[in-house]
């Protein structure tokens, strides 16, 4: 039995293990202008984030995080300039072939979520064995969103309903958001608690978006591929310090009593 400390000095962050998320999503923006800032192709700035990846997927195993699912090319990315997607398709492929090893050796089960149909044959040739080998990994999953959104994961989710409704299997009033939550595989290993975007932007762009109803959400300013380890405790020590309410009312919530003129009922 592995016995973890109750908390984790990561680099001059102390991490609380009892609060640790489990399951962080990342959107891992901002490879184009690290390149660009040095004057090279932004296909350069595509390679050192795979960098990134590596160190923080080992970062976040090492924590005993259950789940990590990393944004690394969106289904309106496919607009992009030719060159760019098929750079981005071969680092894609470059990235499963170098990560084979360590993945089942740390036991990582690596998943993938998305319009795959739609990656080259290339890619899903090194993509469809490293995840049939690594199934049965249960130390963390790792998810990759590939020519993923989260508006096109719920239409998705949507068509499977209505053939469940017009087959008989379901009545339309059995559309819950269970029932679609159960459909959408970004899910599969729970709701993200965090989720952190890099590269100095605000916004979602289509990622996880029904899975995101709760999630805390973390922005950092830094370019992805200068995204270290301590920048991922930073932001989980962030996510520690907030308290998730759901709705409801807060732990220090008080309650006045009610004004003597009130009328009693
Ligand atoms: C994120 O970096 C990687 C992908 C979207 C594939 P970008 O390529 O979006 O980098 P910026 O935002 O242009 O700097
Ligand atoms: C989001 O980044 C997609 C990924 C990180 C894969 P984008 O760079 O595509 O998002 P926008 O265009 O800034 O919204
Ligand atoms: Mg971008």
């Amino acid at each position: 039995m592995l016995i973890r400390p109750s908390s984790v000095n990561e680099s001059d962050t102390t991490l609380e293990v009892r609060g640790l998320p489990s399951h962080i999503g990342i959107i891992m923006d901002g490879n184009g202008r690290w390149a660009q800032l040095r004057g090279l192709d932004r296909s350069v700035g595509h390679r050192e984030g795979s960098a990134a990846v590596r160190r923080i997927v080992r970062a976040t195993r090492r924590l005993g995080i259950k789940a990590l699912t990393v944004y690394a090319f969106s289904e309106q990315n496919w607009e992009r300039p030719e060159l760019e997607v098929s750079a981005l398709m071969r680092l894609l492929e470059d990235y499963l072939l170098s990560e084979r090893e360590e993945l089942l050796d740390t036991g990582i089960r690596l998943q993938a979520i998305g319009n795959l149909g739609r990656l080259p044959r290339f890619v899903r040739a090194v993509l469809d064995p490293l995840r049939s080998d690594t199934a049965r990994n249960d130390e963390m999953t790792l998810t990759l969103a590939l020519s993923y959104g989260g508006r096109e994961e719920i239409a998705t989710a949507a068509q499977d309903l209505a053939r469940d409704v017009l087959s008989g299997r379901i009545r339309a009033d059995e559309i819950t958001p269970d029932a679609l939550r159960v459909r959408m595989p970004s899910l599969a290993v729970g709701d993200p608690d965090l989720v952190i975007r890099t590269g100095g932007e605000q916004r979602i762009s289509n990622f996880l978006l029904y899975g995101l109803a709760y999630a805390e959400l973390v922005f950092s300013d830094k370019l992805w591929p200068d995204f270290s380890a301590h920048d991922l405790y930073t932001a989980i020590a962030a996510y520690q310090r907030r308290e998730r309410r759901y709705g409801k009312v807060g732990r220090t919530a008080t309650f006045a009593p009610p004004p003597n003129d009130a009328p009693s009922s």
